[in-house]
């Protein structure tokens, strides 16, 4: 009796301490207490960019110093990546070097080695296969010719930082990346639901290939939601003298009416989001795409690319994030619930592909876009 008051008492101010905290430390603290650790693959570089984004927006130097040391202990000091092959072509590999750029920036940009190993990425994309009419392939040899939304947040993102920073005059390349943007548009937006399919096959080879467009079947969430991030950050560093600039707006502004008349009456949104399979059977709201979308309005009102009116949108799909998604541990950690594995244009593409692939606890390609969101509402809310 005594012995189980006392648990009680030490979980509940455990408990409460850690309510204290803002949910993108929160959660952030509570992915490293998991032993969450960093490596060049995509989905710990977006878990950890969640952690950085939470801790410089929160001033917790801890938690920052843990992410700068994850980063620069996968970069040797000859500007190598660990586990990266400049020869291997995957889109998915090249977003490291936004989280390499950021330290780069953020600790007074003089730290040699990750100059050294932003150049060698974007290197690769001058040598990168390409469909006939200049699109990146997504992965070779694996999916040649074919461009999926995914790709387009993993590379062109990190193209357009790079840019940014290094070679701003170099209209070429601006040019370029506002073409992955319009091929992946001109292949796979419908101009009805304003959503777009997950990928096109510019040789229509895929099974699922359509035969006039190339696109894929359907409409996946977290595919949408990686391409509704990458426009609001390629928008903030993409040059408004060049006349690719008002065309991302505008796919931006179009993809946010869709993605709104999307939205579930409980203010998440369907793995599978386009008609008639909403609400249809095996489908379900998942968590990933609730939190890229999210993200993806608050900042883009927050910079002004989008109409305040989206605040509502976000602040809606937030609180099902909190209600539904982001679960309490007993120890006072958080957990992450409802994110799809993957979702691959490997296979025949179908709805039942989609909904057959299982969920994943703790999956960083939810829980670091959470963070994003998070630190989005906290600087909404002002804490
Ligand atoms: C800062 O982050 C550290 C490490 O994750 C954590 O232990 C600490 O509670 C955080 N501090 C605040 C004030 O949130
Ligand atoms: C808290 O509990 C979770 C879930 O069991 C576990 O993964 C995590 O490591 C624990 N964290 C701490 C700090 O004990
Ligand atoms: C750079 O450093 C890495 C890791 O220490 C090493 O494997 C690699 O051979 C070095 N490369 C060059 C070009 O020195
Ligand atoms: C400018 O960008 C283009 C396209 O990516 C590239 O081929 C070229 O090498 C770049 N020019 C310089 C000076 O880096
Ligand atoms: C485009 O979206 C509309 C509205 O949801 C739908 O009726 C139509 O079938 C879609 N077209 C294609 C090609 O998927
Ligand atoms: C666009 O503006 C930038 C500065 O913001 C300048 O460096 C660049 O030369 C301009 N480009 C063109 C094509 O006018
Ligand atoms: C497509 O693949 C799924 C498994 O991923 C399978 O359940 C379904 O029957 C396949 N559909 C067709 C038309 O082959």
């Amino acid at each position: 009796m005594h012995y189980h008051a006392l648990t009680l008492a030490l979980l509940s101010s455990a408990t409460s301490t850690l309510a204290a905290q803002p949910y993108s430390t929160w959660m952030a603290t509570s992915f490293l207490s998991k032993g969450q650790k960093i490596n060049n693959h995509y989905v710990a570089n977006v878990l950890y960019e969640g952690i950085q984004k939470a801790a410089t927006f929160q001033k917790n130097a801890t938690l920052l110093a843990t992410a700068s040391k994850a980063i620069s202990s996968i970069v040797s000091s000859n500007g190598t990546i660990a586990g990266y092959d400049p020869y291997y072509y995957s889109l998915d590999d090249i977003r490291t070097g936004n989280n390499i750029l950021y330290f780069w920036d953020s600790e007074g940009r003089k730290e040699k080695k990750y100059e050294i190993a932003a150049a060698a990425l974007r290197d690769q994309l001058n040598r990168w296969p390409r469909t006939p009419t200049g699109g990146f392939w997504h992965r070779d040899p694996t999916y040649p010719n074919q461009m999926w939304l995914d790709g387009i947040y993993m590379a062109d993102t990190f193209y357009a930082t790079y840019t940014s920073y290094f070679d701003v005059d170099n209209t070429t390349a601006w040019n370029d990346i506002a073409l992955q943007f319009d091929l992946i548009e001109s292949h796979t937006r419908n101009k009805t639901s304003n959503l777009l399919q997950h990928g096109y096959d510019e040789s229509k080879k895929a099974v699922w290939a359509d035969p006039v467009t190339g696109a894929s079947p359907h409409v996946w969430d977290r595919a949408v939601g990686w391409y509704m991030m990458a426009l609001v950050e390629v928008l903030q560093v993409y040059p408004k003298n060049l006349s690719g600039y008002n065309r991302l707006k505008g796919y931006l502004t179009t993809l946010a009416e869709g993605v709104k008349k999307a939205q579930d009456t409980s203010g998440g949104w369907w793995l599978v989001m386009d008609e008639p399979y909403p609400g249809k059977k095996g489908n379900y709201i998942e968590s990933s795409a609730t939190a890229m979308f999210t993200y993806a309005y608050l900042k883009g009102v927050r910079t002004g690319l989008l109409a305040e009116s989206y605040r509502d949108t976000a602040s809606k799909a937030y609180d099902l994030m909190l209600q539904k998604f982001v679960t309490q541990e007993k120890n006072g950690t958080l957990s992450w619930e409802g994110t799809v594995q993957v979702g691959s244009l490997s296979g025949n593409a179908s709805y039942e592909y989609y909904i057959g692939v299982p969920l994943s606890q703790n999956d960083g390609k939810g829980a670091g876009p959470f963070m994003f969101a998070a630190v989005e509402m906290e600087m909404w809310k002002g804490s």
